[in-house]
């Protein structure tokens, strides 16, 4: 704004005033500025208490002019503060009569609450969760669980090996060994944790993964306990009208071991592109644990009998929500995430 000042002390003040106020680019400079023009004790205020002092034919256009200083410093200083805030994202001056800034609620990760879940259905069938270590021995990723030294399961080039005798569990069953030698049976427990293995990245491998493992041991427990357990388990996650099956498969750990499919969650079993048209989608795999495992913890293998099933979690995710691509987990790319704010 351009001012006409006709008298000269006022009008040195409002140059000098313009100039420090455009010179001043942090809030800090502001502030000063403020005090030293605009403030109580400030040069403006100062000329106000000249007015006295003026002769009285000059006091009108004195008077005049000094308000005009006054409007016009105060428009200059907010002037800049406006548009330095439009530059910058932290306003440099806090107006309490705006609205809040909104912090958007945090959530917790796809996978996190994925876990959580699965966890909570299983809790509900009497499973405690136990977590065990992500470096591990080859005993309790592989002897342990009836894996002997020379199978290929064992190969340096499948596993993150970190020394001879210690490697990055590529499988949750680790806790099955963990939990059974510390405690005595019966044993209900989930285990929810990461793995790794050396695999190709692409849309459905990554080096690193999340697994559940569970096991449920006791006296007299049986092959149907575990298909009615995980019958349960896909009915609550996935939804009641979801059919399962089973395949025999093969595990050492398990003896019989099987897979479950689950009728495809996309064309009900019709067949489509996510089930490759067979209908059937695999979820994940059990069996009854084998006796040479109760034996490597010292649990009695005549007396006990268990069931003991493992799950992938991105999988299980990827096939509830249609998710493509496993790498979408690990990208922090907050589009996708929110997506997912349980
Ligand atoms: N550990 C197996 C895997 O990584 C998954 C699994 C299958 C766990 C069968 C089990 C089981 O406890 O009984 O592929």
């Amino acid at each position: 704004m351009s001012q006409e000042f006709t008298v000269p002390k006022i009008k040195a003040v409002y140059d000098e005033a313009t100039s420090a106020i455009n010179g001043a680019n942090d809030a800090a400079a502001l502030e000063d500025v403020k005090n030293k023009y605009l403030g109580r004790k400030g040069l403006i205020n100062g000329l106000f208490s000249e007015i006295g002092k003026v002769p009285n034919e000059e006091k009108k256009a004195f008077g005049q002019e000094l308000n005009q200083l006054k409007n016009a410093a105060t428009t200059a200083w907010e002037a800049k503060i406006a548009s330095l805030n439009e530059s910058t994202d932290a306003p440099l001056l806090f107006d309490y009569s705006k609205p809040g800034l909104e912090q958007g609620a945090g959530a917790s990760h796809i996978l996190t609450s994925t876990i959580r879940e699965i966890s909570s259905i299983f809790e509900t069938l009497g499973f405690q969760v136990c977590e065990g270590p992500e470096v591990e021995t080859p005993f309790y990723n592989f002897d342990g669980l009836n894996i002997p030294e020379n199978h290929p399961a064992r190969d340096f080039k499948d596993n993150f090996y970190l020394a001879d005798d210690l490697l990055l569990r590529s499988q949750t069953s680790t806790v099955q060994i963990r939990v059974m030698e510390e405690s005595n049976p019966p044993f209900r427990f989930i285990s929810p944790g990461r793995v790794y293995r050396p695999d190709a990245v692409d849309a459905t491998h990554y080096f690193m993964f999340h697994q559940i493992e569970g096991v449920a041991v006791d006296e007299n427990v049986t092959f149907g306990d575990m298909k009615y357990v995980l019958n349960q388990f896909v009915k609550g996650f996935f939804g009641n009208d979801i059919k399962t099956r089973m395949r025999p498969h093969f595990f050492p750990f398990t003896e019989p071991s099987a897979e479950i499919d689950i009728t495809c969650i996309i064309c009900g079993g019709k067949g489509c592109n996510v089930c490759k048209y067979n209908g059937w989608l695999e979820v994940l795999g059990c069996g009854i644990i084998d006796p040479n495992v109760f034996t490597s913890v010292n649990v009695d293998a005549k007396k006990y009998q268990g069931f003991a099933f493992g799950m992938g979690v991105e999988r299980i995710a990827m096939l509830k929500h249609g998710i493509n691509d496993i790498r979408l987990f690990y990208e922090n790319d907050l589009r996708f995430l929110k997506q997912f704010k349980g």
